[in-house]
């Protein structure tokens, strides 16, 4: 397996900043798929700095989010919209068409997930797809017990987030919130993966994640069977597979 532990927090950040650059540079047309929260939110911003001081071109690149939370604005600050529009998507000068999201709202959420694996589907497909980890193990959306045949789809959202984001946003409680993510199948047919994973909190999940057998309770271990996934972890959260 391919392991990338970095001394610092820093180093971390910096290290997966750049990778997502080395992407863009290595192919114009080339679509990758990000991840929010906070793990990725300062490598976010590290690219947009590095893009205000030397500019690199951005015309044919497609970013996407690996998942949104449904039945919720856009404009809501911790939407995966607007956390990818503000940390990243904005400085990079991307046009509407280059920046692919779950749309939030639908009267028929099959079909949105449909059209948005075929819209990858139609660009070449997912050459990159940085992935944050949940402390129980979560891809995306897709939490533990998600059959790895799954495709793009809607799915429960977790109630801790869900609870915060009802508080953050006054919704009422028969809105029924969900989870629209690529499913395990789509990710696993990226070309390649970077998982990014920091801090104490993860360090058990992470030692799960990679040495124990695989399993469907741990989403986050079919990486193991990526061809070309680099875990890129902070010596905090490798503590136990050192
Ligand atoms: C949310 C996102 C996931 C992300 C995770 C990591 O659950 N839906 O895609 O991987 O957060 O969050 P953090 O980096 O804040 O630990």
């Amino acid at each position: 397996m391919n392991i990338t532990i970095t001394q610092s927090e820093a180093e971390f950040d910096t290290l997966a900043a750049w990778r997502v650059i080395a992407a863009i540079l290595n192919k114009p047309k080339v679509v990758i798929g990000l991840s929010t929260g906070q793990t990725t939110a300062h490598m976010h911003r590290i690219i947009s700095e590095i893009y205000s001081r030397h500019p690199f071109d951005t015309s044919g690149v497609t970013l996407f989010g690996v998942d949104e939370i449904t039945r919720v604005s856009r404009e809501y600050a911790g939407s995966c919209y607007s956390m990818l529009r503000n940390q990243l998507v904005d400085a990079l000068q991307l046009s509407e068409a280059q920046f692919l999201m779950p749309s939030p709202f639908s009267d028929d959420f099959e079909k949105e997930c449909r059209a948005y694996e075929d819209e990858l589907e139609k660009r070449g497909g997912i050459d990159l797809q940085v992935l944050g980890l949940g402390t129980n193990g979560h891809l995306g959306f897709n939490q533990p017990g998600t059959p790895f045949g799954s495709r793009t789809w809607i799915s429960k959202m977790d109630p801790a987030l869900e609870s915060r984001v009802r508080r953050e946003t006054n919704s009422s409680p028969d809105k029924e919130m969900g989870g629209f993510t690529l499913g395990i199948t789509n990710i696993m047919q990226a070309r390649k993966i970077l998982l990014v994973c920091k801090g104490p909190h993860k360090a058990e999940i992470v030692r799960k994640m990679l040495l124990d057998p695989v399993t469907e309770d741990i989403p986050a271990s079919v990486l193991q069977l990526h061809p070309d996934c680099e875990f890129l972890l902070d010596t905090a959260a490798a503590k136990y597979i050192n």
